[in-house]
């Protein structure tokens, strides 16, 4: 994620460019820039950093701004945040300007050719790869702007909203959207471009929202054309009146980031596997494993250290590597790894889990691991965080920024990043037949629109949340794969309505916590009909003997636990190693309408931080 904004009418460009920018900041904020034309010369202005930074870079470089422009605040993909891989970026003949929000995901190659063409590039990313190859349309097909971005768009893969526009020719700005949002606020005489509409609320409320796979041509004095890339056939452009306030846009929508960061898992999870998981030729590509694939298959085994729900992620990843890939996988809290002395030998493949890529004690377990020999990969979410930099090699979760401290999204992806990890060593080692791994990733692929079926169960949800919002403690039980997803819905539910809860493996009920049973006593059990189902079915029946309230998570259609549970949430069926991905949604949900109904700050909790950098 991250935002655009750009602006063309009669306005001078920069106050807008700039305010807009500071009101996207949530959507990505590792970098920022500005380009500027004033009628003679194009002024482009970037940093790394806040947009605060951008100001006062802005402030002593640009004098003048005339009444074109673009922004664009970053949330790294390719390339490290710095200055040089800031946007705007320019073309090789400073005449063309970009921003990008998105993953062009064959700019490798399209680089490659440009460079053949002799097109050379100063920063790593996909972006300047983008707009050198409009350059080579626009200058080998003769045609104008808006011509060239579609014919060089239709030899990109991947995702973007991106605008751009020509010096020489600074009465249009070109914009086009496949995957990332495009909004475009319609003035008098004036066209506003953002990623949503909160840097433009304040100058008009009607919007047009760009579909997937449309383009359009901004001219400030000209009516609106919207085309679509594929086939340059003329769209009516469908100007909607907002009613949204700036913070409910912030929140596209929502009440909440977390609720919002719920909602976009399914995007998530794609924009993570995105081209990494090719199914149809059956390959899993991830530059840090393939770089350093002899490590991961000759490891004596794997330490996972993490913290919180990014330890959960770990857990999960420890039944699908020994499932998938039979090598040995320990997982370690970070904060108990890092201090007590362990044996750590170096062929020792440690793997180090962070969303924020900032947790102290992650940190100093990948430090300890390091100066013991051992090879260091790193799970992150946020692009050239400390970890991601401290680590041997790594990938990064595409899960956009996760503003809510509760973590939803990054669970999620993390466990996605590391299924397929697991699944390419299990190929690698000749543990799953080509079959057998080509149907894990067919139904590893259909796992967003499960996921997307799986959050239609949020009305079940609330339903459970008004019955059980006032309990003191709660129980939530799970085996096997969905034992770490006891825990972490445990975990979500303390974190943000405060309430007690503990995850135990469903069997470990006997050894003590089955004491704690009473009707007082809400049991939130996961049960989907795989695995060691008729197992948790017997759980649940000793619960009830004891009048626990039981809340069964199950496969859609059960019948058993439907019999025995006071309620039960249904979510789709899918393979045994991918329950983790959809059994987390209600527990989320779950919580979240508690912690709601109680008036608790959702997306700030008492005594949290998104990112514990302290120990
Ligand atoms: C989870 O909802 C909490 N926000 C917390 O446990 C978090 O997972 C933990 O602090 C680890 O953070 P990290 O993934 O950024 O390292
Ligand atoms: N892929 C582009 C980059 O890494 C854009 C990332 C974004 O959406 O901010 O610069």
């Amino acid at each position: 994620m991250c935002g655009i904004v750009g602006y063309i009418g009669h306005r001078e460009a920069y106050p807008v460019i700039i305010q807009g920018l500071e009101r996207l900041e949530y959507r990505g904020y590792d970098s920022a820039g500005i380009a500027l034309y004033d009628g003679d010369n194009l002024k482009v202005s970037k940093t790394k950093g806040k947009v605060e930074d951008l100001k006062s870079r802005v402030d002593k470089e640009i004098t003048s701004s005339g009444s074109i422009g673009i922004g664009h605040t970053r949330w790294a993909t390719h390339g490290v945040p710095n200055d040089i891989n800031s946007h705007p970026h320019v073309s090789n003949s400073g005449n063309l300007v970009i921003i990008h929000n998105g993953i062009i995901e064959n700019y490798d190659p399209l680089r490659q050719e440009l460079i053949n063409r002799g097109y050379t590039f100063s920063s790593d990313t996909d972006t300047e790869v983008l707009v050198n190859l409009i350059e080579d349309v626009k200058k080998n097909e003769d045609v104008r702007l808006g011509k060239a971005v579609q014919i060089a768009l239709n030899q990109t893969i991947g995702a973007y909203a991106i605008a751009v526009f020509d010096k020489t020719k600074p009465n249009e700005i070109v914009v086009a959207r496949l995957g990332s949002p495009l909004a475009i606020g319609v003035g008098d005489d004036e066209f506003f471009i953002a990623s949503d509409a909160t840097p433009f609320i304040e100058y008009t409320n009607n919007a047009i929202y760009l579909e997937d796979g449309e383009m359009a041509v901004v001219r400030s004095h000209k009516k609106l054309k919207i085309r679509k890339i594929k086939d340059d056939s003329l769209v009516d452009p469908y100007i909607q009146e907002l009613q949204l306030n700036l913070e409910q846009i912030e929140k596209g929508g929502y009440d909440h980031f977390m609720i919002k960061e719920i909602y976009e898992q399914p995007d998530a999870i794609t924009d993570t596997f995105r081209g990494r998981m090719l199914v149809d030729q059956g390959i899993v590509r991830m530059a840090g494993i393939d770089d350093n694939i002899e490590k991961f298959l000759n490891a004596r085994r794997i330490i996972i250290v993490a913290c919180g729900t990014s330890w959960h992620a770990g857990l999960v990843a420890e039944y699908i590597f020994e499932e998938f890939a039979r090598i040995p996988v320990e997982v370690e809290y970070a904060s108990e790894f890092r201090y007590r002395n362990p044996v750590i030998y170096k062929d020792d493949v440690v793997i180090a889990i962070s969303q924020s890529g900032e947790t102290a004690d992650t940190m100093a377990a990948i430090k300890l691991a390091k100066k013991q020999g051992a090879f260091v990969f790193g799970v992150c979410n946020v692009v050239g965080s400390s970890i991601s930099r401290e680590t041997h090699a790594g990938a990064y979760t595409h899960a956009g920024p996760e503003i809510g401290v509760a973590s939803t999204k990054a669970f999620t992806t993390q466990i996605t990043i590391l299924t397929l990890i697991a699944l390419k060593l299990a190929k690698h080692k000749g543990e799953l037949s080509n079959s057998e791994f080509r149907a894990y990733l067919q139904e590893l692929e259909r796992i967003p629109a499960k996921v997307t079926e799986a959050l239609k169960c949020n009305e079940q949800a609330e339903h459970v949340a008004a019955q059980y919002k006032d309990a003191h403690n709660a129980l939530y039980l799970g085996r096997g794969y969905n034992f770490p997803v006891a825990l972490e819905g445990a975990l979500k539910l303390k974190e943000i309505s405060y309430i007690h809860a503990e995850g135990y493996p469903a069997a470990e009920m006997k050894h003590g916590p089955i004491a704690l049973i009473d009707e007082q006593m809400p049991v939130v059990v996961i049960a989907m009909r795989k695995g060691h189902y008729e197992k948790v079915v017997s759980n649940i029946e000793e619960i009830k003997a004891r009048s626990g309230k039981i809340i069964g998570i199950v496969t859609q259609g059960d019948k058993e636990v439907k019999k025995l549970a006071d309620h039960v949430i249904e979510i789709p069926e899918t393979l045994e190693p991918f329950t983790p991905l959809l059994a987390t949604i209600p527990l989320q949900l779950l919580s979240y309408h508690i912690a709601v109904m109680l008036g608790k700050n959702v997306d700030q909790p008492r005594n949290l931080a998104k990112s514990v950098t302290v120990e």
